[in-house]
This record gives structure tokens, C-alpha cells and sequence, in this order.
């Protein structure tokens, strides 16, 4: 009986403790460091708004769907969509989902290290007052220094990939949160706080380029964390009496405060100091410490946050490599502590890449179409494979499935809430993705 099939690697004590791990799993960099330079690069208003429209039409029926494929199958996401295909018939090969998704979590987590390097350097920066009285100028140069810097780079890359300690988000969280908020206010009274909103929220549908939509709908599988089994080996952990419904819209909706608030944070920062909104992954490195350096407490306050993001960014890494841990202890016998080692030796490997992306591996003879190592991979991953896993699971929940196991699973009997579940993830989803991939590569 599939349904009543448990978890080897043990269930989460409640609804509230799933809640919290999925949303430790999507609160993370996207939010507080890609949210924020996405919406600069790619023009503000119009970009944010189809992100949260990526987020309500795609990212919450995905998130049901995966969330519902995890559970029933109970397993690392290749066993579960195996045992689901051959349950319902169809072939084994739907396992090959979940490789993309351990490969994804790799290219992912071999970058997000990196990056959780940088805010590990600024904690001890902003402690030590290094941005005391910051101007503009002097946090650039800050910023400039470190990533031309690899073997300091290195380092952070390494303490972060290597700290073993899992904390408890439940305190870390509201903590992270609560310190976004004093920045929103420091942002009111100090920055361009209106032309930071307008340009957030006043969508200016000339600078909506069509690979601008496929990044926002990108950022949205990202800070989701959906299309890569992340959310689904979580759900394979879900107590069967859990709302799948709830749950998810609990998630999406924390998860797209989070990258709100700290877009209201960051943007009157940049816009009071002339700073160009377009500057990429820099963005928060550059902005964040001006308003740390001139705030009372600012030292303290400024290496809090940054021990925060880090632990946000953990929580969301955690999540990154748990597919290819589970898969590794149920196929091969591994331990946990093994299997983690072992993928996160490979991960911390391919993150060399990206460190020297912004230093000695920056110029053109070491990019692609433009493109650094760094850039590759994250195009490749967050809009490519993301949305493609996206797509495939849609395609499996909605029109491979049987609909009893998946009214079975999800348990919404009949009402408003399941039929317009099926009509998102039978339509909505597919239709969407495919028409923003047909339309980049120019074929709409
Ligand atoms: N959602 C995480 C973030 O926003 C990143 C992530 C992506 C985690 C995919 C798991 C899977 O930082």
C-alpha cells in the first residue's frame, strides 16, 4: 500500500517543524543577495511583479506538487519518482528527474558556498568597525579586495562548506528578520526610501525583456527552492496528516517577504549614495555596510546580520545536497556523515570555479558568450534546469498521476482549493515554462 509507506531516514515531529525546515531550506542567499541585484539588472518594477507572479501561478503548485510526490514515495527524489513511474506504470527512467536535481544541487550549492564565503569575511569585517563612517567609495574598495583575493576566498569557501552544525532555525529566522526590519527603518530615515519602492514596485514594462521574464520566473524556482527534489525529499519526511495546501502558501508567502523586505532595505541605500542598481552580485556587499557604518551600534548590529544571512545560507544548503545524502544512504550504504562528506568534497571542488570567476578567471579568454564560469552556472541551473525540473514534475503530478493518488496525497477532497491546484500544474505550469524557454530562444 503506498500510502502507507515510511521514510528510513525518520519524519519531522509536526507540521511546524516541516514549516520551518522548508523554510529554512528557501529563505536563504536568493532572497537577501540575488533578489535584490536581479531586480537592479534587469529594471525593477516589472521584473518584481512577474516574479510574484512566477511565484503565485508556478512556485505554489510546483511546491504542492513536490511536496505531494515526496510523500507518497518517501525516498531520495530519484527512488521516489522511480517507485512512483513504476507504480503508475510508467517507466524508471523518471529517476533521471531526480540526477538533475542532485546535479543541480551541486552547481548550486558549489557557488552559494562561495558566496556564503563572502558574508562569513564580513561578519569579522563589520565586527572589527572596518566600516565605520564607510563611505561609498571605501566599501567598493573593501568589496574589490576581497574577491580579487582567491586563496582569501578560498578560505571562507572552505569554513563554510566544512562547519558541520545544524542550529536552530527557529530562533535564527525571526532573528534575521527582525534585523531586515531595522534596516527598512534605517532605510526610511537615511536613504531615497520612495525611489527605492518606485523602483521596486512601479513596473515599467519597456525594460521586460523576454530573457527578463525567464529570469524572474528563474528566481522564483531559486527562492523556492523548487525543480531539484530539495522540497520534495522534505515532504518525503511530511506526517501524513499534514495540510500539503497550507503548508506550502505558509512557505512561499515568508519566503517572498523576506526577498521584498530586503529589496525595501537595499534599494534606498543604492539610490542614495548614486550607487548603479545594475551591478550584480556585488550589490548587497557594496550597500549594506554604508548603512552598517553610520548607524549606532552598526558594528554590532552589521556583523549579526551577516552571521544571520550565513545561517540562512546554511539552512538552504543543508537542503541543497540533502538529495543526493539521501540517495547515497539508501542505495549505497553510506552514513549520513560520509555521504555528506563525500558530496560536499566534490561540491567544495567545482567551487573553485566561481572563485576564481571574479579574479584571475574574469577576463575573456576565460568566458563563454560573455559569460564567466560563475555566470554559467547559475544561468544554467536556477533558469534552465529549475524550471525544466519544474515542468517535468508538473507534467508527472498532473497528467501521469493518477488524479485518485493525487487527491489521495494531497487530501483537499474535491473542493475549489484541489481543482484549481490541477488546473495550474496541468496547465498553468507547462504552458508557462515552455512559452518562456520558446520565447529566449527566439521561437515566440
Ligand atoms: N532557496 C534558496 C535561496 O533562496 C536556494 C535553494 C535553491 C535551496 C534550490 C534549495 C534548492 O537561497
Amino acid at each position: 500500500m503506498p500510502t502507507q509507506r515510511t521514510s528510513i531516514h525518520g519524519q519531522w515531529s509536526s507540521r511546524l517543524a516541516f514549516i520551518f525546515a522548508a523554510t529554512g531550506s528557501a529563505v536563504g542567499l536568493g532572497n537577501i543577495w540575488k533578489f535584490p541585484y536581479m531586480t537592479g539588472e534587469n529594471g525593477g518594477g516589472a521584473f518584481v511583479l512577474v516574479y510574484l507572479v512566477c511565484v503565485a501561478m508556478i512556485g505554489v503548485p510546483i511546491m504542492m506538487s513536490e511536496v505531494m510526490l515526496g510523500r507518497r514515495g518517501r525516498q531520495s527524489p530519484i527512488n521516489t519518482m522511480r517507485t512512483l513511474a513504476e507504480e503508475e506504470g510508467y517507466s524508471r527512467l523518471w529517476g533521471l528527474l531526480g540526477w538533475m536535481g542532485v546535479l543541480a544541487g551541486f552547481l548550486i550549492l558549489s557557488y552559494y558556498s562561495v558566496i556564503a564565503g563572502w558574508a562569513l569575511a564580513y561578519v569579522f569585517r563589520t565586527a572589527g568597525g572596518v566600516f565605520n563612517g564607510a563611505t561609498a567609495e571605501g566599501v567598493d574598495a573593501v568589496f574589490t579586495e576581497l574577491i580579487s583575493d582567491p586563496e582569501r576566498l578560498l578560505a571562507w569557501h572552505t569554513i563554510f562548506m566544512a562547519a558541520g552544525l545544524e542550529l536552530a532555525v527557529r530562533l535564527l529566522m525571526p532573528a534575521l528578520f527582525v534585523l531586515l526590519i531595522l534596516l527598512v527603518g534605517y532605510a526610511m530615515s537615511q536613504g531615497h526610501f520612495l525611489e527605492g519602492v518606485r523602483f521596486l514596485f512601479e513596473p515599467d514594462f519597456s525594460k521586460l525583456s523576454g530573457q527578463a521574464v525567464l529570469m524572474a520566473m528563474g528566481q522564483a524556482f531559486f527562492s523556492l527552492s523548487l525543480g531539484m527534489g530539495a522540497i520534495m525529499i522534505y515532504g518525503s519526511y511530511l506526517p501524513r496528516e499534514a495540510s500539503i495546501a497550507r503548508t506550502s502558501i505558509t512557505v512561499a508567502v515568508s519566503d517572498t517577504l523576506v526577498a521584498v523586505i530586503a529589496g525595501l532595505a537595499i534599494f534606498p541605500i543604492v539610490f542614495a549614495h548614486g550607487l548603479p542598481p545594475t551591478q550584480g552580485p556585488g550589490l548587497i556587499f557594496k550597500t549594506l555596510p554604508i548603512a552598517f557604518g553610520h548607524m549606532p551600534g552598526g558594528a554590532l548590529f552589521g556583523s549579526l546580520f551577516f552571521v544571520l544571512l550565513v545561517f540562512a545560507a546554511w539552512t538552504s544548503a543543508i537542503s541543497l545536497i540533502e538529495p543526493a545524502v539521501a540517495w547515497l544512504v539508501e542505495n549505497h550504504g553510506f552514513t549520513r556523515v560520509h555521504a555528506t562528506v563525500s558530496a560536499g568534497a566534490v561540491i567544495w571542488t567545482i567551487g573553485l570555479g566561481t572563485i576564481f570567476s571574479f579574479s584571475t578567471w574574469s577576463g575573456p579568454e576565460y568566458t563563454l558568450f560573455g559569460k564567466t564560469f560563475f555566470d554559467l552556472v547559475d544561468f544554467l541551473t536556477a533558469n534552465i534546469m529549475l524550471p525544466l525540473g519544474g515542468l517535468l514534475i508538473a507534467v508527472f503530478a498532473a497528467w501521469l498521476m493518477s488524479e485518485r493518488s493525487a487527491s489521495d496525497e494531497l487530501a483537499m477532497g474535491d473542493g475549489p482549493g484541489y481543482r484549481i491546484w490541477y488546473f495550474l500544474v496541468r496547465y498553468v505550469t507547462p504552458v508557462g515554462v515552455v512559452f518562456v524557454f520558446l520565447n529566449v530562444i527566439g521561437l515566440l
